[in-house]
């Protein structure tokens, strides 16, 4: 058998520390800071406070080493969303659809407690909740972005095709249809 060239490639490992939800001697180190969210929260006067005042504090973080994005390849990634609320609202990631729209994913939540935000184009929208060992499958062609609503880092291990891409424009475009607010010491989604 003559595998394709983007197939070729020798086996390696990764270490990953689980208690503090970080992969070591990552390649890629994607940070994202709260000027970073602008457009994505409802209180938008709340965000520039933070940014002002909290020297734009970190939001999440993704540690990645990339294998090549081709067909027959899985990627995968540790994401470390930060705990904070902008006004009411939890911290939460920006989220996608997958550019190749038909590619799925899953999340194994290692640490923190929060929800896996989840919709289609068609107007769909569920919700997951996010704790250590809780396994979050999404779906093809379900839009996704993790909220963080506990107080510690919420940190999940995540699978997916390696040609997958990411589509960040449709999702800042539509929205999702619900967010999730903290109200009267309560999580709430709405
Ligand atoms: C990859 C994936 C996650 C997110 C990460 C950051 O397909 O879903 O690794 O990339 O949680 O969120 P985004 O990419 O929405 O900024
Ligand atoms: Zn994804």
């Amino acid at each position: 058998m003559t595998a394709l060239p983007t197939l070729v490639m020798d086996p390696f490992s990764i270490k990953l520390d689980l208690e503090e939800g970080v992969m070591h001697d990552a390649k890629n180190h994607l940070v994202r800071c709260a000027s970073d969210m602008r457009g994505y929260y409802v209180d938008k006067a709340a965000l520039e406070e933070l940014i002002a005042e909290g020297n734009d504090p970190v939001h999440y973080e993704v540690f990645e080493t990339p294998v090549p994005q081709a067909y027959g390849h899985l990627m995968y990634c540790v994401s470390r969303l930060h705990p904070g609320k902008v006004g009411d609202e939890f911290f939460m990631t920006k989220g996608h659809y997958h550019s190749i729209v038909g590619t799925a994913e899953v999340y194994l939540c290692l640490r923190g407690e929060g929800y896996m935000l989840m919709k289609t184009s068609e107007g769909r929208c569920k919700s997951e909740p996010m704790s250590r060992g809780k396994m979050v499958y999404v779906p093809p062609c379900w839009a996704h972005r993790s909220i963080n609503t506990g107080r510690e880092p919420l940190v999940s291990f995540c699978v997916y095709p390696a040609e997958a891409g990411h589509n960040y424009g449709d999702i800042a475009q539509e929205g999702f249809p619900r967010r999730i607010f903290e109200r009267k010491g309560q999580c709430v989604i709405e």
